[in-house]
């Protein structure tokens, strides 16, 4: 029986129209620049902005624009996916409003949060659905509004994320294109150096946690720095020496975007130069589960069919690892 792979055959990526600049924040909080771009990489963000407009409004413009370019009906859909950790309300999940928005109705949709690794989990679960030979098109989305919860007087969490959406359409293949391998790691020891403290049913929200700024991230920078280096880095080599892959293998590594040092030590430990390297946190900053689908929206012209990827993330949980897939369009 010939093999059945989930291969991705479309991308599209939003980001909402605000850019908030490192200029624009030095003048509302102690830093610069120079600061923000040597030991980040960033140089502005993206932030929606309006009343009542959540992840959803993001996921759903991203889903639109790759019905439109795939020319796909919404009833062709069969499965629709969000990773998120920003979602619209805790229920209903954003996968469902994502689906109402663009007029896909009567199919499953669910939600994933995995924090900075979302999009890679939401893909490989995607993939097993399309594998089992049960479901045919497959959407799946990473999408956060990280804006809602970053405290703008935080200087140390602030400058890092942005807002934005990609998603892509997952079909099977047979021409040996698509998700080849893949490693999901997860470590909830290390839940207090990267949270959102309050809001959830631990400590649901009251004036004094609203007061104590609990609703905002809280992030213990160097110590996530720390393992997002190593780890990042041990489990994108792993998945090359179990396929027999070298750097000189790779047409690009695809790695999350929280920080332009991470990203290099990660390139470095494969042997991928810098040329290979999906980059966009200068403009977006970390959008968390978007990263991913929006640098491979930003890089399609420069992919060919049969492209060796490897997509490669760290996050919130924590939560790491990646993915081997041939691009197949
Ligand atoms: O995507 C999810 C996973 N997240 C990550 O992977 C993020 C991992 N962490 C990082 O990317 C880095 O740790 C940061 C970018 C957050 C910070 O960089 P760092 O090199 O680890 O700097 P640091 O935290 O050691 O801070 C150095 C100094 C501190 O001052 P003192 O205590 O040495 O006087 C900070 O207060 O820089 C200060 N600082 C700033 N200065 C100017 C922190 N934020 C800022 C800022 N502007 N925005």
């Amino acid at each position: 029986m010939t093999k059945i792979t989930a291969a991705i055959t479309g991308v599209q990526g939003y980001v909402p129209e605000y850019v908030l600049t490192n200029e624009e924040l030095e003048k509302t909080i102690e830093t610069t620049d120079e600061w923000i771009v040597t030991r980040t990489g960033i140089k502005e963000r993206h932030i929606l902005k309006g009343e009542g407009l959540g992840t959803s409004v993001m996921g759903a413009e991203a889903v639109r624009g790759l019905l439109k370019k795939t020319n796909t009906q919404p009833e062709e859909i069969d499965l629709l996916i969000c990773a998120t950790v920003t979602p619209d309300y805790f229920f209903p999940s954003t996968a469902n409003l994502i689906c109402d928005k663009v007029g896909i109705s009567n199919i499953a949709s669910f939600d994933i949060a995995a924090a900075c690794s979302g999009f890679i989990n939401a893909l490989t679960t995607g993939a097993m659905f399309i594998e089992s030979g049960r479901y045919k098109k497959i959407i799946v989305v990473g999408a956060d509004k990280m804006s809602a919860i970053v405290d703008y007087t935080d200087r140390t969490t602030c400058v890092l994320f942005g807002d934005g959406a990609g998603a892509v359409l997952l079909e099977p293949s047979t021409d040996g294109n698509g998700l080849q391998d893949f490693i999901l790691k997860s470590d909830g020891s290390g839940a207090n150096h990267l949270i959102q403290p309050a809001g959830g049913s631990a400590y649901p929200p009251t004036h004094e946690t609203i007061d104590a700024k609990q609703h905002f991230i809280y992030q213990e920078g160097p110590s996530v720095f720390k393992f997002a280096v190593t780890r990042m880095a041990d489990v994108s080599a792993e998945i090359m020496e179990r396929n027999n892959l070298t750097g000189e293998d790779i047409a690009f590594l695809v790695p999350h975007q929280a920080n332009k040092r991470i990203i290099d030590a990660t390139a470095n430990r494969m042997g991928v130069g810098a040329e290979k390297v999906m980059l966009n946190i200068h403009k977006y900053g970390n959008t968390t589960a978007a990263t991913i689908p929006l640098c491979l929206w930003d890089y399609e012209s420069q992919l060919k069919k049969g492209d060796n990827l490897i997509l490669a993330a760290f996050g919130g949980g924590f939560t790491w690892g990646s993915v081997y897939l041939k691009w197949a369009i």
